[in-house]
């Protein structure tokens, strides 16, 4: 059995997070949120960049110091090349080679989008690890794929949106509620107590299996203006039922692009990662998707869901299994294929 220990480093947007991975299976996984953009409403990215060179050497000591290691133990750096916001992502990529320098190991550049995927591959007790080919759903503040996995590095986007992340749906829809920044988990919290077909709002058309979020926001934005205009109290009256009547149409627009992936590949395994997944709704519409579909969902653990560096961290072990490496003239890139 091998003994490989790898650090994965992970900067993209506004999280710092350093993990440390024995083989498949995760030591650390530290990760600092930056509280800074709430009271803007969202990420600002030179702040990120800012706040990622304060957080990255403590993070990354924490992540060794709990993984119970020396530095000097550790086989491989993996770094998040991309794709993402460009200040961020220069923070974690230079740190990575100085450090891979500095202990004289390879280092490894990992695609983030990947990495939500290959998530599903750290080895976690009570989890299963998906079998080839599988459909993977990427749902975060920043993505929203649906991609069809045939091996751990070759994979297909076959959907994706054509304007906003469905995170984005979200947080725009509780910022038009007056929710604070992140909305998500605030929309998820009320719609639980709510009745999902208070209210309807016609959904996208948008063709094959991609996704467009844009006209969703502003039906729901036209909606509630009107309605404030005869009753100024509407919103807080009947903040359940709107926050699951909005919850529901997402959640359909997504179960609906999800069976149809499936029925055009033939595949029922699927496996979702990304922010979006720790939502209640979309975590029971998936599991009723086993019954009345035969689908195999895999829904990974909420801490490898949201970004983090364990996820680098399989990549960057699965990739060094292939010794494939990258050399140190590597640079970030805000936008990268998959
Ligand atoms: O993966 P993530 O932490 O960061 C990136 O955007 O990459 O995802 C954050 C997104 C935010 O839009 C947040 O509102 C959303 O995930 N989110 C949720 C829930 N938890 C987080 N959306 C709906 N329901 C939730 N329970
Ligand atoms: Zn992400």
């Amino acid at each position: 059995r091998q003994n490989i220990y790898i650090l994965g480093i992970e900067s993209s947007c506004d999280d710092t997070s350093a993990a440390v991975l024995h083989n498949d299976e995760i030591l650390s996984n530290v990760v600092a949120s930056q509280k800074i953009h709430e009271q803007y409403g969202g990420v600002v990215p030179e702040l990120a960049s800012r706040a990622h060179q304060q957080n990255i050497v403590p993070v990354i000591d924490q992540a060794i110091k709990q993984a119970n290691i020396n530095k000097e133990q550790i086989d491989a750096i993996a770094f998040t090349r991309g794709p993402g916001l460009m200040g961020s992502l220069l923070v974690g990529t230079s740190f990575a080679k100085s450090l891979a320098l500095a202990l004289d190991v390879p280092l490894i550049d990992v695609n983030h989008m990947q990495a939500h995927i290959l998530a599903h591959f750290i080895k976690e007790e009570g989890y299963d690890i998906p079998e080839f080919p599988f459909i993977a759903m990427t749902i975060s503040g920043g993505h929203t794929q649906i991609v069809q996995v045939n091996s751990h590095f070759d994979m297909e986007v076959i959907g994706e949106t054509i304007d906003d992340a469905v995170g984005e749906a979200f947080d725009k829809s509780a910022k038009i509620l007056g929710l604070p920044y992140p909305g998500g988990p605030l929309i998820d919290k009320h719609a639980q107590q709510g009745n999902p077909k208070a209210f309807s709002f016609t959904k996208p058309r948008v063709d094959g299996l991609n996704f467009s979020f844009s006209g969703l926001k502003t039906a729901i934005l036209y909606f509630i203006q009107k309605e404030t205009k005869n009753d100024p109290d509407f919103i807080e009256k009947n903040l359940e039922d709107i926050c699951a009547s909005i919850q529901y149409t997402i959640i359909n627009i997504l179960i609906d692009k999800l069976k149809k992936a499936s029925k055009e590949t033939g595949i029922k395994r699927i496996a979702i990662g990304g922010g979006v997944s720790a939502n209640s709704g979309i975590r029971a519409a998936l599991k009723s998707g086993e019954h009345k579909f035969g689908w195999k969902t895999y829904i990974p653990k909420f801490e490898y869901t949201t970004d983090n560096a364990a996820m680098i961290a399989i990549v960057g072990y699965l990739k060094y299994l292939k010794k494939d490496f990258t050399d140190m003239s590597a640079i970030a890139q805000a936008r990268i294929k998959i």
